[in-house]
């Protein structure tokens, strides 16, 4: 970078405030100013099932708020990280996380708190950017040195577990449409589905409202009918199951499980390890499932192994709460083989430099990367940017309505007119899954 460019990218102030997402929750909102004049802001989500072993937000406990006000974070902003970023030089991503890092100095960040950092973080991405006249995509894709490329989606058609009162226990029912020949298309299909979705569940006395993410809250018997009702959807939204429309799962398995014991409470049955992986095998044979993210809870490396064994070279095998974005994790699931994919969640990391740390590392091991959203979300964009810097190959942000969720889409459908056409990474994200393989076969 020229000596100009330093200077006009240097930090001159910054500004944290409160500010309210998806939930109705506080969460923290940070602003930086180059001495350019550039400005970057951003703001922390937050999660619902959270990793155990992800950075964690700083929160002021008590009775106000049900204890989850951020004040206390938004001064250790102001006290520490803005004495500690002023003068430096935005550009330096990873010079600036890092010192955040030292500063925190804690292993889950405890000390400023992930929500903080994150905020500070992905602040000091959208500054530099600014500050260099580039979209955020074109900076990130600059940091790392990857080709830019427009994500396949992944879209929630009904939500459950901790996002819908435990209502199912899965977590998360979606579709991909690896086979559409554009993020448009995909987005077209999807709504389609999801409409027939709501049709299908309203005639039967199924629907219950909408969940967290956006996805309908179903009110269904078994983990099955919701199956059934997806597939039931995607057939009368005019398409053939498996074909262009695939089924994807988060089974979030760490919310109902631990200790290789897991408790389907809306069937009201205990499985260990080995029925839970049998369970899911059945629904792999049974639907056109493509995707499955924590199929086995976080503590549970031999379930996750014996399932990647099983499944590895069919489906894509993602680890959230098992990997929570974190290098040394995606190291040793690679070495274990207990999965194929990482979902990379920046505020899990807590650092904009940790989660391309992580993505490079996920890539060097060939696993795939899902840029993902949390549940309590805002109308902040930076995670589409990402996702298309990093070259990550797919995105998650819940479902398609509800606009702190649009608002990702509908920058993706931005940044794919800059793009142009040959930038959709489109099916080729599902390369190696059973989809993968029948596209070759075509
Ligand atoms: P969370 O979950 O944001 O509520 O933690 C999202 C996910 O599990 O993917
Ligand atoms: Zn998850």
């Amino acid at each position: 970078m020229k000596d100009a460019d330093i200077v006009d990218t240097a930090i001159e102030g910054l500004t944290a405030r409160r500010v309210w997402d998806s939930r109705g929750n506080p969460t923290i909102e940070v602003e930086i100013r180059c001495a350019s004049g550039a400005t970057g802001r951003a703001i922390a989500p937050a999660g619902a099932s959270r990793g155990t072993r992800e950075a964690i937000d700083l929160r002021d406990g008590g009775d106000r708020l049900g204890g989850v006000d951020v004040r206390r974070a938004v001064s250790g902003v102001t006290d520490m990280i803005a004495p500690l970023l002023r003068g430096r030089d935005a550009a330096d991503q990873a010079g600036i996380d890092a010192a955040l890092i030292a500063c925190d100095g804690t292993k889950l960040k405890s000390k400023l708190g992930g929500n903080a950092m994150v905020a500070a973080s992905l602040a000091v991405l959208h500054a530099a950017a600014a500050a260099r006249g580039v979209p955020l995509w074109r900076h990130v894709a600059d940091l790392t040195g990857q080709t830019p490329s427009l994500p396949l989606p992944e879209i929630q058609i009904f939500g459950g577990g901790a996002h819908a009162g435990r209502r199912v226990d899965v977590q998360d029912f979606m579709v991909m449409v690896p086979g559409a020949g554009s993020f448009d298309e995909v987005l077209e299909v999807t709504s389609e589905i999801y409409r027939a979705a709501g049709a299908i569940m309203a005639r039967k006395g199924k629907l219950a409202g909408v969940a967290d993410e956006g996805g309908w809250w179903p009110s269904f018997d078994s983990n099955e009918e919701a199956l059934e009702t997806l597939v039931a959807a995607i057939e009368a939204a005019g398409e053939t199951p498996g074909e262009r429309v695939v089924i994807s799962l988060d089974i979030a398995a760490s919310e109902f499980g631990s200790n290789g014991r897991y408790r389907l409470a809306l069937e009201d049955r205990e499985l260990d390890r080995g029925q839970l992986i049998d369970l899911l095998g059945r629904w792999i044979d049974a639907y056109p499932i493509a995707s499955i993210e924590d199929p086995l809870a976080e503590d549970d490396s031999e379930g996750m192994v014996a399932f990647t064994a099983l499944y590895g070279d069919r489906l894509q095998i993602i680890g959230d709460d098992y990997l929570v974005t974190n290098a040394a994790l995606v190291d040793a699931a690679a070495a274990a083989g207990a999965c194929n994919a990482v979902l990379i969640k920046v505020n899990q990391a807590g650092t904009v430099s940790e989660s391309i740390e992580c993505a490079a590392r996920a890539r060097k091991h060939g696993f795939r990367g899902i840029v993902s959203a949390r549940s309590g979300e805002t109308e902040d964009v930076s995670i589409s940017h990402l996702a298309v810097g990093l070259g990550a190959g797919q995105l998650k942000v819940g479902s398609i309505t509800r606009s702190e969720r649009t608002a990702k889409w509908n920058e993706c459908l931005r940044i794919a007119g800059a793009l142009g056409p040959g930038a959709y990474a489109g099916g080729a994200a599902l390369a190696g899954t059973w989809w993968g393989r029948k596209g070759d076969d075509t």
